[in-house]
Parts: C-alpha cells; structure tokens; sequence
C-alpha cells in the first residue's frame, strides 16, 4: 500500500491541514553538533523537577486514587478557580470557573475555538507574519488564513480594516482575528494599548471573534503589563488562550482558555469528543504548585534567566552582525526576528548555516503570503552562552560573506 492510497478517503478538512515547516525545519537541525537558534522551547534548566517530583509523591499518597482518575472534560474545579482568581489580578474580573476551560496547551485552546467557531471557507486574519498554531487551526477546518502586516506595534488596524473590506467585497466572511498580543512569535513585537482598543472596538463594528493567543504574557522583562485584549473586551468576542508551556513545563500540555461562557460549553463539548480531560495528574501538580505559591515564584526566576539571555542575544548580535542588517529589541519572550536586505535569501543563508553547524528558522514559513524571504527568527529560550556567542558570530560572518561577494546567495 503506498502512503496516499486512502487520500481519496480523507474528509475535506484533514486535506486542507498543513503540516508545520517550522516544525521541519526543527527537526533537521536536532543533530547534538548543531548550535541551534531556532526551536522557541523553553530551557530545561529551568524546569522545577524537583518540586514536581515532591508534590507527585505527596499527592499520589495522599489521593491516588482521584489523580489517576478521569477528570471532568473543563478541568479540576479547583485549578479553574485558582487560575479564575490569576485573571482577576489581570482585570479579567469577571472570570469564574464557569468561563474558563483547562486546555492542554494554548495549542488546543486554538484548536478548540477554531472548532467552535470556523465553517469552511470563514476567512481569520492573522499577522504577516504570525505563529503557524492560528492558521494552522483556521486552515484544519477549511477556513482561510489572510494576512495583514505586522508592524513595530503590532497588528495595524488600519490594515485590517481595509482587509476586512476587500475580502467582504470578494463576498468572504470574514469571522476574526488571530492575535499574539504580547512579544509576538516570530518578531517579538508586543502590540501597543491604543491598538487593542482599536481591534476591540473593530471586532465589535465588524461581528468579529479575537482570537487571543498569550502564551509569553507572564514573560515580561521590563515595563508594565499592557491590558489584555480580553480585559477590554466588554461583549465577550475576545477568546483569550493562555500557556504555562514557558512558566512551568511544557510536557504537561498546561494551558487555559477564557471567554464568553456559552462559548467556553462549546469549547467544552468539542473538547468531550477530541480527548474528554486534560491530562488529571498534570492538573493535580499544577494546583498544588500554585497553592504552594511556587508558580509565582517560578515566574518571577524565568523572567529573570530570560531576560539575561535576550540582553546576552542582544549584545552578540551588535557585536558580530553587519549594520545591513537589522532587529527588534523584544521586551519579552523568546524571539528577536532579523530582517536582511530585499535582495538577499535567508533561506540559501540558512542551508549555508547548516553546513557549518549552525541553525535558525526562516522567516518565511511564518508568512502565510509566502513574502518574508529575507527574514529570519532567532530564539535564545534554549541555548547556552556559548553556544549562542559561536551561532551569532557565525551567522554573522555568513551575512557579511554574503554582502561582499558573488551573487549567488542573492534574489534575483
Ligand atoms: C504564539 C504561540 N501560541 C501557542 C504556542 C503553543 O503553546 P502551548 O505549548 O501552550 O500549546 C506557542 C509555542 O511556541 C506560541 O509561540
């Protein structure tokens, strides 16, 4: 049998899934010899397995018998109260367990409200570029993911609205708007205050849901917090989906969602049919983590180690790239996203890069337009000091080579 010998039989929305060129690209720079810049997986060393271990020994003694149990398809009463009480301290004061669901990650938590609320052929904004986990879930239900530009405040509203236009005008329905408020995957940008007022009060003229994807929120290295988009949204279109992938583990595929509580049922109900409860183990050692106060306080060191590492990437990058190219300076999170000039090709910079040892991501793969050619994300959440310093002097050299010599690295 060859491998498509059932395509006939596949239903039309596992047709139109794509699988993720991040993904692929990740995993062809696994080999231990790369120094790796481009997976954004946080760094085991920060991993607290030692109070994970000491609360699973304690908590199996005590009540095994309910930990190993199914759980209820919305989450333990207990953690959704704890992390209801979490959003109030955020201005999301009206959260009550009854409007939030315990996801397995920030992934299924935009897997479900894509279920909930895209039909075949709905179209969702989503920045150019943007985190492949928004269109991705679009496109799992046959919708389409349009893209508008990400600029250094974020997601313009101008251009949505003009987006929103042309597509009603080619007569598409165009149902929301996927957006990463905070330290935005691959760029790193963090949309500012005045544009969240704007997308609320856009998604409010125009019918639309917010799709909310926070993963970093709690990864703020400097500055105040800016307001949610859920904190300002007073009509409930805003489905705000949230990680602890970057502040405890991410092996225990740990998030939440919250939203409009009819919405949340719905959320609850597809959930009933893809995995019927989150993980209860992972949910029993979370809640005790938290009663313990040791989330708090593992937030407050990964800010910390973080922020080190971006200042670490920052002053590397000064160091060794050339003043053709040009970066963000992310105020969190784990991206600084590299634009190179329009003629050259990160990714012939990129199969450059490998043959040396060294890796990023191609921007491209995050442009749903397919633009984005001479662009490229760094992470600096997984990698050592020295490795990092080698990577980007490495990449540097590459850049320069390429500026200085023969075309043959250049768009044409
Ligand atoms: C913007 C964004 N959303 C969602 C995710 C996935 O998060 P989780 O591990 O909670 O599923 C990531 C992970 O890298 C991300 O960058």
């Amino acid at each position: 049998m060859s491998k498509n010998s059932l395509s006939h039989l596949y239903s039309r929305e596992a047709a139109c899934a794509q699988p993720s060129a991040i993904r692929d690209i990740c995993a062809l720079v696994a080999r231990p010899e790369v120094r790796s810049l481009a997976g954004g997986w946080p760094d085991p060393a920060k991993f607290p397995t030692e109070a994970i271990r000491r609360i699973f020994d304690k908590q199996i003694a005590t009540h095994g018998d309910q930990m190993l149990q199914y759980g209820s398809t919305e989450g333990l009463e207990d953690l959704r109260q704890a992390l209801a009480e979490r959003m109030k301290t955020e201005g999301l004061t009206e959260t009550t367990p009854d409007n939030l669901i315990v996801t397995h990650g920030s992934a299924q938590g935009m897997n479900l409200a894509a279920q909930v609320f895209i039909d075949q052929e709905d179209v969702v904004l989503v920045g150019l570029p943007t985190y492949f986990g928004g269109p991705g879930a679009v496109n799992a239900r046959g919708g389409e993911a349009v893209g508008v530009l990400v600029d250094q405040d974020g997601l313009n509203p101008d251009y949505l609205v003009e987006e929103i236009k042309r597509q009603k005008t080619a007569g598409k329905c165009v149902k929301g708007i996927y957006v990463i408020p905070n330290f935005q995957n691959p760029t790193g940008v963090t949309l500012s205050l005045e544009r969240r007022q704007q997308l609320v009060s856009l998604a409010e003229t125009h019918d639309l849901i917010l799709f909310e994807d926070d993963p970093y929120a709690d990864l703020l290295f400097e500055g105040k917090p800016i307001p949610s988009l859920k904190s300002l949204d007073l009509s409930g279109r805003v489905v705000h989906l949230r990680s602890l992938s970057k502040t405890f583990v991410p092996g225990f595929r740990l998030g939440w969602a919250v939203g409009d509580e009819g919405a949340i049922r719905q959320m609850v109900v597809a959930k009933q049919f893809s995995d019927a409860a989150t993980n209860t183990p992972a949910q029993y050692i979370l809640l005790e983590f938290i009663r313990q106060g040791l989330l708090d306080k593992q937030i407050k060191e990964n800010i910390e180690f973080y922020r080190h590492k971006r200042d670490f990437m920052l002053a590397q990058m000064k160091q060794h790239f050339p003043q053709e190219a040009t970066w963000n300076r992310p105020l969190g999170g784990f991206f600084i996203f590299v634009k190179l000039p329009e003629n050259m090709n990160a990714a012939e910079l990129f199969q450059r890069a490998v043959d040396r040892n060294v890796a990023f991501v191609t921007g491209q793969p995050f442009f749903v337009d397919g633009s984005g050619h001479n662009t490229f994300r760094l992470s600096y959440s997984q990698v050592g000091e020295e490795d990092m310093e080698a990577a980007i002097r490495e990449i540097g050299n590459l850049i320069k080579e390429d500026l200085a010599g023969p075309k043959q690295n250049k768009v044409t």
